[in-house]
């Protein structure tokens, strides 16, 4: 396994939508288990190929619920319910943070990294976190949704100061 270099803001490779995993080989194995080992050194929640630079329909997730991280492949919302405003944040964005509007509800089709069919019904959080996942899959970031005014702009240094 190996950390992969995360791809942040002004990378055009960020807006560009991402295409279907034609085959689950080994290649595509080792980059989820990248991804994977990626999002947990950055303390993200949630990872798009993208984001390390790969066009390609995978995102993991992991929202720190107890439950074993999500691996998703080719993920599909075929349904969402209600709307929740919520707090974002990006990995790709390191210091940004703003409200977003996302679905209370989502349901989603996938693979897993079996090539298994998989579907989840999710809420709050894990709705958001996939919203957003699926979002980086289609070339779009939480800032182009970000409701106006709501941007935090909050760096290492606000951090440490903060908690002196
Ligand atoms: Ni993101």
């Amino acid at each position: 396994m190996a950390i992969r270099n995360i791809r942040e803001e002004g990378d055009e490779i960020l807006k560009k939508k991402s295409k279907d995993v034609e085959v689950i080989d080994e290649k595509i194995i080792e980059l989820i288990n990248d991804m994977l080992e990626t999002m947990y050194k950055y303390n993200g929640v949630g990872l798009a190929a993208v984001q390390v630079g790969i066009l390609k329909k995978i995102c993991v997730i992991d929202i720190d619920d107890g439950r074993p991280a999500l691996k998703l492949i080719n993920p599909k919302i075929t349904k969402q319910k209600g709307e929740q405003e919520v707090e974002e944040g990006c990995l790709s964005f390191p210091n940004k943070y703003a409200k977003v509007i996302r679905p209370k509800e989502i349901t989603v089709e996938a693979l897993d990294e079996t090539g298994a069919k998989i579907k989840i019904v999710a809420k709050d959080l894990l709705a958001q976190a996939i919203a957003h996942e699926v979002d980086h899959l289609n070339g779009e970031v939480f800032v182009d949704k970000m409701l106006p005014g709501t941007l935090e702009i909050i760096t290492p240094e606000d951090i440490k100061n903060n908690s002196k």
